[in-house]
């Protein structure tokens, strides 16, 4: 029985130091302590033992339960603590390792050009105005000369919500016009961008939807003459010193006269080549003196204020700032074309 209880704790202590898990250690605890684990077997030979070797024995398997129970607290204590390493080490966080870099937009090249328009007419004391895109047909044409008839009233030329012509969606931003008249105190000085709409197939320069400006002043003794001053200022800044404009009679109905301003062509330099078509000249915009009757209508008397207002394309202006020859590509917004701006 000595050797027997002795071969116990031996065995005992070698596994429990060597106990790598708790899973295992609970395996142990019970083979050697449990109810019907090897201790518990000794000890019910007990019985056959004499009187006076029994207390020996007693003392001696108390011994050995005693030894084996501080060796599991201990193998638990080193377990618990090992997990615990383990545990941490897994999710330990490097925050030494770089980050993951956020792929950064950028602005689409139309914007760039629209913001270069808007530092130079804000250098010139002109107030930047936002406007609805759905206007009402009252002053989008009535207001701006283009009474009911008008050619650019054609239900397959504008998009109208309703029978009566009298809600739409913008062909122009003209109708800013009429609203800065409305609104702003005199004189005024104010440009207008924004999207506007038309009833156009998709081809490589025309769009149901495109971005235009509107520009106008309002004054007293204002005269032709200032607006080919500062249509030309803004150009010889868009364009490079020395850019050369002119300016053809053309019509609108809200303005009189009326004109439309050309640029020579950057490319060819004027001698004629395939961008400005052979003509020398790329058109820009349509601009003129605002009409006394437009004046009239706004409630401003014509024999004070005088004004000039002009209007165009960004999507041509980018285009041509970033030499882009199909207007598709500024609406698509594919990224490898937009990164390259
Ligand atoms: N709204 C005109 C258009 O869409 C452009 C225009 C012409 C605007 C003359 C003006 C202007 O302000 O004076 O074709």
């Amino acid at each position: 029985m000595r050797e027997q209880l002795a071969k116990i704790r031996e065995e005992a202590m070698a596994k429990l130091s060597a106990v790598s898990g708790s899973a295992e250690l609970e395996e142990l605890r019970v083979r050697y302590l449990g109810k019907k684990g090897e201790l518990t077997a000794v000890l019910k030979q007990m019985g056959s033992l004499s009187a006076a070797e029994r207390p020996e024995m007693g003392k001696l398997a108390n011994e050995v339960r005693a030894a084996i129970e501080e060796k599991l607290a201990e193998a638990r204590t080193e377990v618990e603590a090992k997990a615990l390493e383990r545990k941490l080490r897994a999710e330990a966080v490097d925050v030494t390792v770089p980050g993951r870099a956020p792929r950064l937009g950028h602005r689409h090249p139309m914007y760039v050009a629209l913001d270069e328009m808007k530092d130079i007419f804000i250098g010139m004391g002109f107030t930047v105005l936002d406007g609805p895109e759905i206007e009402l047909g009252e002053l989008n044409f009535d207001r701006l000369n283009a009474e009911p008839g008008h050619p650019s009233r054609d239900w397959s030329d504008t998009f109208y919500f309703d029978r009566d012509e009298r809600v739409m969606l913008r062909s122009q931003t003209s109708p800013m016009q009429v609203r800065a008249m409305d609104t702003m105190p005199l004189p005024i000085r104010m440009v207008a961008p924004g999207r506007v709409y038309r009833k156009d197939e998709v081809d490589a320069t025309h769009s149901p939807m495109f971005h235009q400006i509107e520009g106008m002043v309002i004054d007293k003794g204002v005269t032709m003459a200032d607006l080919k001053g500062t249509l030309n200022t803004v150009v010889q800044q868009l364009y490079g010193e020395g850019t050369k404009t002119r300016f053809r009679p053309h019509h609108f109905p809200f303005t009189e006269p009326s004109c439309e301003m050309d640029v020579q062509c950057h490319k060819c330099g004027g001698a004629g080549c395939p961008t400005c078509k052979g003509e020398g000249w790329i058109e820009l915009l349509g601009a003129g003196m605002i009409h006394p009757h437009v004046l009239e209508m706004a409630g401003i008397d014509p024999e004070v204020w005088s004004g000039w207002a002009f209007g165009f394309g960004l999507e041509r202006l980018a285009m041509r700032r970033f030499r882009i020859d199909d207007l598709r590509l500024i609406f698509e917004n594919d990224v490898r074309f937009l990164e390259q701006f």
